[in-house]
């Protein structure tokens, strides 16, 4: 029985970690959030508690610190931990490679030491199709070269490639680990109940956050980088997934890893398969807010690829998942969070 087991979720407060906290909870597991709150916020936790209507365990600490870990593993019985805890900014990682090696590596390095301590073999990893860099074959499968071209990218794939080691070396033996990379495109959206979703502090580094906020008024225009690649309109394309779609991703993959006994490390795109160019997101949005975005075409971003979407059949394959929202879902319920955010805004500021 799912009730059973206790599912450790580092990053646990925060965009993608909160949906998954509900996505298990709602599939019977236990979620306990592991968190340091240096990118989220402990009122997440709160908003859990309201859409769950049950109290939610939390852990405050940071991945690198193993004392802290195993405080944590000493308190709770956990089938399997989800490690989510990372940084994700490309520029940053640029600026501080330290801070990425130190956070995504270093910190999967101590949490699978105290893992193993405790006899927690089985982990899924959130990876990223930045480890693929600029792959030359659309869409993008598995087993595309692996060549990601900054250093938050190139931490993703040594975490990859650590897992795999280590999958490897027990495979044989008596405490075999069960590892899934589970390679995110580009999540996007909020939770229906517009409860939680995303919130990045200050201004937003990615599309749609930042399309959110020229809707409600905070910034004036959407800077469009670049309308002249080889693609449909000449904007940039990608693959949006909605995030209780990649939630449900990776209960499926948790459900093969706590199924099965022989030792496995495997990669799993998840991905809708779809691309879409930066103005049929704009169109998208403004279909399903009623709102007009004011666009501003810019010089492109360095660094950026022309198109980028996943092959997403292994996981349909292997997992029996699909992503089901359409991009007119994403932006529906990215506005209704949103709003709700600038409501509770105008309430404080009252
Ligand atoms: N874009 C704009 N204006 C903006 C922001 C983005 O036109 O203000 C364009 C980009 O040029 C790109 C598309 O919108 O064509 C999507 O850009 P995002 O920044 O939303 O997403 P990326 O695909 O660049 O990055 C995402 C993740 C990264 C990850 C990368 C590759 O945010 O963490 O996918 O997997 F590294």
């Amino acid at each position: 029985m799912a009730e059973a087991f206790e599912i450790l979720v580092t990053g646990g407060a925060g965009f993608i970690g909160s949906h998954l906290v509900i996505a298990l909870a709602e599939s019977g597991y236990r979620p306990v959030v592991f968190d340091d709150f240096s990118n989220s916020s402990p009122s997440v936790i709160g908003r859990l508690e309201r859409i769950l209507e049950r109290q939610v365990a939390v852990e405050t600490g940071d991945v690198r610190d193993p004392a802290a870990l195993r405080r944590v593993f000493a308190r709770h019985q956990f089938g399997a931990v989800a490690h989510l805890a990372g940084r994700k900014a490309v520029a940053e990682s640029v600026s501080d490679p330290l801070l990425y090696y130190g956070v995504n590596f270093g910190g999967t390095v101590s949490l699978c030491e105290v893992m193993a301590e405790f006899g927690v073999r089985r982990l899924l990893f959130s990876s990223s199709a930045t480890v693929y860099g600029a792959a030359s074959v659309m869409p993008i499968t598995e087993d595309a070269p692996l060549r990601p071209a900054n250093p938050y990218g190139r931490s993703k794939l040594m975490v990859e490639q650590l897992l795999a080691d280590l999958a490897s070396a027990a495979r044989a033996g008596p405490r075999p680990w069960r590892i899934a990379a589970l390679r995110y495109f580009n999540p996007v959206g909020a939770h229906e109940s517009g409860l939680i979703g995303e919130e990045p502090a200050g201004e937003p580094d990615n599309l749609v956050p930042y399309l959110a906020q020229v809707a409600i008024g905070r910034r004036p225009a959407l800077k469009v980088f670049g309308n002249r690649y080889v693609t449909r309109d000449g904007t940039g394309v990608r693959d949006y997934i909605h995030v209780a779609d990649l939630v449900e991703g990776h209960v499926a993959a948790l459900r093969q890893l706590l199924a099965g006994t022989a030792g496995e490390y495997r990669a799993w795109n998840l991905g809708s398969g779809l691309g879409a160019s930066v103005l049929e997101v704009v169109a998208a949005f403004e279909r399903a807010t009623g709102c007009q975005i004011p666009l501003q075409v810019v010089a492109e971003r360095p660094g950026d690829v022309a198109e980028c979407w996943a092959d997403p059949r292994r996981a349909e394959r292997e997992l029996g998942w699909r992503a089901r929202r359409s991009l007119d879902d994403m932006m529906t319920d990215v506005w209704r969070w949103q709003q709700r955010q600038r409501d509770e805004e105008r309430r404080c500021d009252e």
